[in-house]
């Protein structure tokens, strides 16, 4: 693990709610996670286990009123944003943080040209001329590898490419030199050429200009080819946090053995495009089973698991949330719910 003053991002005790008629669901229980300066960090898991929230609730951009979101403390780079009024979160968000998503035509407007939004967060966040911005877009579109940029900047979105989408939006993400970029599933819409290519792009960039950067995906051999550690969630927790050589040669948790165990061998794990299956399914957030919330699907249930376990030490700098590297502790301390 990275030491304080290498950490960009320290997340502590993040938790999420939906408050509704029908009650309170906490799609986020008890989240924390560090991301080293210039590191890549992975997080992963079955749909629906928590990924984007966790994106989302980082980004103060889960929908209100409904969710909630309340943590310990979000340092980024000094500041802290949970105690950002939305209007600081404002500021940070797109110059200091920024995300991309996994369709960017969702989140580009189709009469816009092109240039005119990957330019305005400098418009929003530093206040450039048109002009100015245009130079900037240009340079960004050369650094994501857009060929041909100059003719580029005047397209609109439906006249690239997926790939050359995606590789705009990137280049959006980054036009403020942001401490971390957010990157939710940014590949899976793409075909598996175009995929490996903006992989490649985003390690370069890290390389390039040390943006450190948050992977959200599914696939465990995305996780495997990108990331420098990497946080499994189970059904909006953290279920296991290991540097990835640890987690892939000694995983811990009954659910990342399963999800490893699943991966076809000889290299497949590059064309594997959906999440192998585990037996059963992730459990409803609002009627969650007693105790270890992966309990149902597991093969190595003891008594134990009718309480719910901790992140426990496995070795230095991997835990997991499992009894199986817990029986020593006398009680289920700092366990959620
Ligand atoms: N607007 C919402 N209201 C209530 N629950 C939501 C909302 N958005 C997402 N959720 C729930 O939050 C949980 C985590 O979802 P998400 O973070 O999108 O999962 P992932 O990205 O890992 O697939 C899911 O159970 C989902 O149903
Ligand atoms: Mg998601």
């Amino acid at each position: 693990m990275a030491s304080a003053s290498d950490t960009v991002l320290s997340v502590r005790e993040l938790r999420t709610e939906f408050r509704g008629d029908r009650g309170n669901v906490r799609v986020l229980d008890d989240i924390s996670f560090d991301v080293g300066r210039g590191r890549i960090v992975g997080l992963v898991g079955e749909s629906g286990s928590g990924k984007s929230m966790t994106a989302l609730s980082l980004m103060g951009l889960v929908p209100k009123p409904q969710g909630h979101v309340s943590a310990k403390s979000i340092m980024l780079d000094g500041t802290d944003l949970a105690t950002l009024t939305p209007d600081g979160m404002r500021r940070v968000r797109g110059s200091e943080i920024s995300m991309v998503f996994q369709e960017p035509m969702t989140s580009l407007n189709p009469v816009r040209k092109i240039w005119d939004q990957v330019g305005e967060p400098l418009a929003i966040h530093h206040g450039l001329k048109r002009k100015e911005i245009r130079e900037r877009v240009l340079e960004m579109f050369e650094l994501v590898g857009i060929p041909e940029p100059k003719a580029r900047l005047d397209a609109y979105p439906h006249e690239l490419s997926g790939g050359l989408r995606q590789r705009a939006m990137i280049a959006m993400g980054l036009i403020c030199e942001p401490k971390l970029l957010i990157a939710d599933e940014p590949t899976t819409a793409l075909d598996v050429t175009t995929q490996s290519q903006i992989l490649k792009l985003m390690l370069d960039l890290r390389d390039r200009v040390g943006t450190a950067i948050i992977m959200i995906t599914h696939d465990l051999g995305i996780i495997a080819e990108m990331c420098d550690e990497v946080n499994v969630m189970y059904a909006g927790q953290i279920v296991e946090q290991a540097d990835v050589f640890d987690l892939f040669e000694r995983p811990s948790h009954p659910y990342t053995r399963g999800l490893l165990a699943s991966i076809p061998k000889a290299g497949a794990a590059r064309v594997s495009k959906r999440m192998p299956s585990i037996p059963g399914m992730v459990p409803n957030l609002a009627k969650l089973p007693p105790g270890c919330r992966f309990g149902p699907r597991c093969g190595d249930t003891m008594a134990i698991c009718q309480k719910a376990p901790a992140l426990a030490g496995v070795e230095q700098g991997h835990v997991a949330r499992c009894w199986l590297h817990a029986q020593q502790e006398t009680s289920g301390q700092g366990a959620s719910s």
